[in-house]
């Protein structure tokens, strides 16, 4: 069973007590599934050899399908790359592909987006960003190693990918089985305090 499934099982089990124990108390002292989640999610840059299969597919692009966007616009398209020829194309377009047996190009229109009336902000990027961040995490409940590629030539991605054309190229998502322990970033993250601030 998944490290994920096993904590969901524990927290149902937690449920089922509920009535008689301290489940406040024993919450607030351990991570919940998603901050669980959020810590297993590294930067991999390094992927075996096997490929990913139709099902782990299909549920991270759901996870993307599944994020929220301003008022609901969904500017956001994915391609997948994953037959030999796409995979080729993609690594013209990328030092950062790292191997990686299925590449996610993340694209969104921003003609489509909401777009904010007091200042024009157009939240096309934000959208795609959070549909790529879902299809991330998604990745990582899957136990499957992913990196967010901004360094690539987005003419080259329309070049290549002619279907591409008319979006703009937010990230390329590398995905795949891992091959490499979290690098030293990971654990480098600014304090509490930094971060947040109490108004
Ligand atoms: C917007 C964005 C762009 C990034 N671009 C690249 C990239 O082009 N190549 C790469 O190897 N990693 C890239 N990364 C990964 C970051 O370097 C990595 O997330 C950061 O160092 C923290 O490490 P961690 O993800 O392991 O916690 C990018 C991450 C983000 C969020």
């Amino acid at each position: 069973m998944s490290k994920f499934l096993n904590i969901i099982n524990d927290i149902s089990r937690l449920h089922h007590r509920a009535a008689f124990s301290d489940l406040p108390q024993r919450i607030a002292a351990k991570d919940s599934v998603f901050q669980t989640l959020a810590r297993e999610r590294y930067t991999c840059r390094k992927f075996k050899n096997t490929k990913l299969s139709d099902v782990e597919i299909s549920h991270i692009l759901e996870a993307g399908r599944l994020a929220p966007s301003a008022k609901n616009a969904q500017p956001v398209h994915v391609w997948v790359a994953r037959s030999d020829e796409a995979l080729e194309k993609i690594g013209q377009t990328s030092k950062s592909i790292y191997g990686a047996p299925v590449v996610l190009i993340v694209g969104c229109k921003p003609e489509d987006a909401w777009v904010r009336e007091l200042d024009g902000k157009n939240e096309a990027e934000v959208d795609a960003a959070i549909a790529a961040t879902y299809m991330m995490l998604e990745a990582t409940a899957l136990e499957l190693g992913s990196v967010w590629v901004g360094s690539f030539d987005p003419a080259k991605v329309h070049e290549l990918f002619p279907e591409t054309s008319g979006w703009d190229i937010v990230c390329l998502l590398p995905v795949g089985h891992p091959d490499m322990e979290p690098g030293p970033n990971h654990a480098k993250r600014k304090a509490k305090e930094e971060f947040a601030t109490e108004l």
